[in-house]
């Protein structure tokens, strides 16, 4: 098992801090954020989802000399050829808004009768800036895009995330059902199995 006392969390989202610490919690691995550290949020100015994830644990394992765990994620549409996808906070461009952006994806999407979508996600954790073989998880998670929104549940596209099997949007799941079958939960649970495992 790998050990580690301490690890940086490179997000500032509230959500995923407190899924991240309820995660690591039971391995007895004490969690900072990079906001409680006075550390600055990395630029995402590449194309795939790992070189954001693995630039963004670089830069806060640099700057705090501690590992750190860093996620990357969006949402990919087939209709639209994998769009928003690493674009998918600001996809509707500057300043962020979900509601913008959720709007924009209707717009995209009206003429389209495929509606096929997956959320993606991918964890990276580093034990220091120079690791060459750092921790890789990802998780997947399929749906449709809806015609309209509804839900109250969730953040970003989730109003709009259509679980036909569930007969739900992913907007109206409770966080705990959420954490249990979404991309990022799946991609911490592989983390864990991989943390244990090495
Ligand atoms: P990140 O913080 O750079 O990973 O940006 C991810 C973006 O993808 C978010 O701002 C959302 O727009 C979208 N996204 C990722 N995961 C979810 C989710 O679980 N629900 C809804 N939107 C998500």
């Amino acid at each position: 098992m790998i050990q580690l006392e301490k690890l940086v969390i490179a997000s500032n989202n509230p959500g995923k801090l407190a899924e991240f610490q309820l995660l690591l919690q039971p391995l007895g691995i004490e969690v900072v954020t990079q906001a409680q550290l006075g550390i600055k949020e990395a630029e995402e100015p590449h194309l795939t989802f790992i070189e954001n994830a693995l630039a963004k644990a670089r830069h806060v394992s640099l700057e705090s000399g501690l590992p750190a765990l860093a996620d990357d994620s969006g949402i990919c549409v087939d209709a639209l050829n994998g769009a928003p996808g690493v674009f998918s906070a600001r996809y509707a461009g500057f300043p962020l808004s979900d509601e913008r952006n959720n709007r924009a994806l209707l717009e995209a999407m009206k003429t389209h009768s495929n509606r096929s979508a997956h959320y993606y996600c991918v964890l990276v954790l580093m034990r220091s800036a120079g690791d060459a073989q750092p921790v890789i998880a990802e998780g997947e998670w399929h749906g449709e895009i809806a015609r309209e929104q509804r839900g109250e549940g969730g953040f970003g596209y989730d109003p709009l995330f259509w679980l036909r099997e569930l007969g739900k949007m992913s907007a109206e799941l409770t966080r705990e059902e959420k954490h249990a079958i979404s991309h990022r939960g799946k991609a911490m649970k592989v983390l864990l199995e991989k943390l244990k495992a090495h």
